[in-house]
């Protein structure tokens, strides 16, 4: 009976050692998962933060190219400066039989000078699709290059496919100096 017991104790303190060993180890497992748990949440915000920090980044610098980019394509609206009138060149600044592109605020301007001497002026855009017309000296007259088309020596379209007359400028003498002004109705 002693012997029996003996062993029952034995086996009871074996069992008991195993209860231990396991709720022990469970112990550990379960630290080790939340030790886990917490580092892998600190590597999880970390990376949160380094994508955002990369998002912020990489949207800044394609902000930063974009924009001159876009910029450059469509450059904001200036106002059309309000010009009456100009200084084109002295009295005697242009011979005879010649012509010359002025830049009237943004618009292109041609002042022709006859054989006369007398000075005329002209919208320098054709009225046909808007090339820059020119004074020819072997014509003697205004000619574009673009389809041919031909204005007189007071911008009347005579040839070609300028549908319209060139709009006239006024020219006046002021000080030994031609002045090209806008015609009251421009
Ligand atoms: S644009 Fe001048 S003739 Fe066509």
């Amino acid at each position: 009976m002693g012997e029996r017991r003996k062993e029952r104790e034995r086996f009871a303190d074996v069992g008991r050692r195993i209860l231990n060993w396991a709720a022990h180890s469970k112990e550990q497992v379960l630290n080790q998962d939340s030790n886990r748990n917490m580092s892998s949440s600190k590597k999880k915000s970390r990376r949160r933060f380094l994508n955002t920090v990369l998002g912020v980044g990489v949207v800044g610098w394609v902000g930063g190219v974009l924009y001159p980019v876009l910029s450059f394509l469509n450059p904001p609206e200036q106002p059309e400066p309000n010009v009456r009138s100009v200084v084109a060149t002295a009295v005697d600044g242009m011979s005879p039989n010649s012509g010359q592109i002025i830049k009237f605020g943004r618009k292109p301007v041609i002042l022709i000078r006859l054989d006369s001497g007398e000075y005329r002026a002209f919208s320098a855009i054709c009225t046909h699709l808007d090339c820059t017309v020119q004074y020819r000296t072997d014509f003697k007259h205004i000619w574009c290059a673009c389809h041919n088309g031909h204005y007189d020596l007071r911008g009347k379209n005579i040839a070609g496919p300028p549908p319209r007359p060139l709009m006239p400028y006024d020219v006046t003498i002021v000080d030994d100096e031609v002045v090209v002004s806008a015609p009251s109705a421009a």
